[in-house]
C-alpha cells in the first residue's frame, strides 16, 4: 500500500504517537501549505502529517490553502489521506463525544478556491463525486476503530459551511432537512481536492458540539476543548490501529 497522509484539524495538531523523522517544506503553485509536513512512522507505516490550520492553529478554515496542502502530500508520494476533523452533531445518533466515518457530503461554502482544473491550460475536468469518499479507506478506518475498541458510528452525511462563525439555527433546520447528520468548516473543498488529484481520502470525524438549536446551552469553546480533549485521544487510537493500510 502507498504513503499515508494524515490531515489533522482543530485538537489534532500534533500525532504523539507519530516516530518523527523529518519536516519538509513543499513548494507548490498555489502558494504555501498550512506549514511543513512531517514524515514519521506510526506503527511502523510511513506517514506524513499536516496540521490543517497550522501547527500553532492559526489558520482559520475559510483562509485554509486546501490546494497547496493537498498538492503538497500528492507531490511528497502520498496516496492515501486520513482527515480529522471536529465537527457539530445535528442528527439524534451524533451527539457530543462519538466519533463517525461520513460517507456523504454537502458543500455549502462559498468563495474557496475549490478546483485544480481551472481551464485553459489546465483543461476543463469533472470528475465523478458521486462517492466522495474513498470506500478502501472507510473500511480501514471502521475495522481499525473495531481493533482498537473505540466505538464509531458508520455513515453521516458531513455539511460543509463557510464558517468561520458557526451555524444559526435556521441554517442547521435547513441543513438538517436536506440530509446532514454533522456539520464542519473544512471537509470542502478539501474532499473534492483530493478526488481530482487522485488521492483515495476519507474522513474522521469526532463530534465536539450539539449544533446550533440542538442543545438548550449555548456553544462555548470551554465545551468543545473538554469534548476534544478525550475524544482526540480515541482518534488517535484508531489512526494507530488503522495504519497499515
Ligand atoms: N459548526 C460548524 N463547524 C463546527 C462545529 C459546528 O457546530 N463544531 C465544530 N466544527
Amino acid at each position: 500500500m502507498g504513503v499515508v497522509g494524515i490531515i489533522g484539524g482543530s485538537g489534532l495538531t500534533r500525532l504523539n504517537n507519530l516516530q518523527i523523522h523529518n519536516r519538509r517544506v513543499v513548494r507548490t503553485p498555489f502558494g504555501e501549505a498550512s506549514g511543513p509536513l512531517t514524515f514519521g512512522d506510526l506503527g511502523g507505516q510511513e506517514v506524513v502529517f499536516l496540521a490543517r490550520h497550522g501547527y500553532g492553529h492559526t489558520i482559520p478554515p475559510h483562509r485554509v490553502n486546501y490546494r497547496a496542502n493537498i498538492w503538497a502530500l500528492h507531490h511528497v508520494g502520498v496516496t492515501h489521506v486520513l482527515a480529522v476533523a471536529a465537527v457539530g452533531g445535528i442528527s439524534a445518533a451524533l451527539q457530543s463525544g462519538v466519533i463517525c466515518v461520513p460517507d456523504q457530503l454537502i458543500d455549502y461554502t462559498s468563495g474557496r478556491p475549490g478546483t485544480f482544473f481551472e481551464g485553459g491550460e489546465s483543461m476543463v475536468v469533472h470528475i465523478d463525486f458521486s462517492e466522495p469518499y474513498c470506500g478502501r479507506i472507510r473500511e480501514r478506518l471502521l475495522e481499525g476503530a473495531k481493533v482498537s475498541g473505540v466505538g464509531v458510528v458508520d455513515g453521516a452525511t458531513y455539511a460543509a459551511t463557510q464558517g468561520p462563525r458557526l451555524e444559526t439555527i435556521a441554517e442547521i433546520r435547513r441543513i438538517e432537512k436536506d440530509g446532514g447528520d454533522i456539520v464542519g468548516m473544512t471537509g470542502a473543498p478539501e474532499a473534492v481536492l483530493a478526488r481530482e488529484i487522485g488521492l483515495c481520502y476519507a474522513p474522521l470525524s469526532l463530534v465536539v458540539n450539539p449544533a446550533a438549536g440542538k442543545s438548550s446551552e449555548p456553544i462555548t469553546m470551554e465545551a468543545i476543548d473538554a469534548v476534544m480533549h478525550e475524544g482526540m485521544e480515541r482518534v488517535r487510537a484508531i489512526l494507530a490501529s488503522t495504519v497499515p493500510l
